[in-house]
């Protein structure tokens, strides 16, 4: 065993260590990020979280936080879905650790709430079917305290902006889709990636007809990816 190093031998330990960041390494596999650049500018003031399934080294999220900010859009929750789990090569677990510390370290530097979840769609399916608990007071609205600050936590079911880039057979992105369609308010978007890419075991102009029969509007499609704003209440 290795002896307790001192200060855990104090009540009340207060350490303090020099961090120095370097540089932050965010990573994208895809192309056409410009795609969900635009349709995250397109969210202010819709209300509801935004999420990512597949969140892998993070230019995803990075590219969507990016644009809200520079749309002073920054009262946000980000949620990332990744299993990662070494379930093949380029999705280890050593690759989570730099995607939580790149995607961490840009949203806490840029005063932003990012949240990975580490498991697999079906299991966020599951655990947060009846919404993901956010506790915040709202002052940031008014500046200051007033009664109804007080009402301090929401079990937030709403989605303003959906990413889905994790599995990418029909089966998988269909149980995305019909889990986060509806839970999409109007004025809400939904982007889709790689539809370009896996042709055999993921066809998405099969399944265009279905977003758009569910009161969405196509805003942009190029090269691997497509988005949708929902322009009519779900049913
Ligand atoms: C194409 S990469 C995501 C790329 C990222 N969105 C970007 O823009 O750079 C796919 C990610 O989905 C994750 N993934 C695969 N199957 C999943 C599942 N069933 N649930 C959640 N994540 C999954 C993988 O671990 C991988 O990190």
């Amino acid at each position: 065993m290795k002896p307790v190093p001192e200060w855990a031998t104090k009540q009340y330990p207060n350490i303090e260590i020099p961090v120095q960041i370097n540089k932050l390494n965010i990573q994208g596999d895809s192309s056409d990020y410009h795609v969900l650049w635009n349709a995250a500018q397109k969210i202010k003031g819709v209300d509801g979280l935004i999420l990512e399934i597949g969140v892998r080294l993070g230019m995803g999220t990075f590219t969507i936080m990016n644009s809200c900010l520079a749309n002073d859009d920054k009262h946000r929750r980000y949620f990332g879905i990744d299993c990662y789990g070494d379930i093949r090569k380029q999705y280890s677990n050593k690759l989570k650790i730099h995607a939580k510390y790149n995607l961490m370290a840009f949203a806490a530097m840029n005063e932003q709430d990012f949240t990975l979840l580490e498991m697999e769609d079906f299991e966020f399916f599951n655990r947060f079917a009846d919404g993901i608990p956010i506790y915040e007071r709202k002052i940031w609205e008014t500046n200051q305290y007033t009664p109804e600050d007080y009402e301090w936590k929401d079990i937030v079911n709403k989605y303003a902006l959906v990413h889905i880039d994790g599995p990418h057979r029909m089966q998988d992105v269909i149980d995305e889709s019909e889990f986060f369609l509806p839970r999409i308010p109007v004025g809400g978007v939904v982007i889709y990636d790689d539809i370009d890419k896996y042709k055999k075991k993921y066809n998405h102009d099969e399944y265009e007809p279905t977003i758009l029969e569910q009161g969405f509007e196509m805003i942009e499609k190029c090269g691997s990816k497509v988005s949708y704003v929902r322009v009519k209440e779900h049913d």
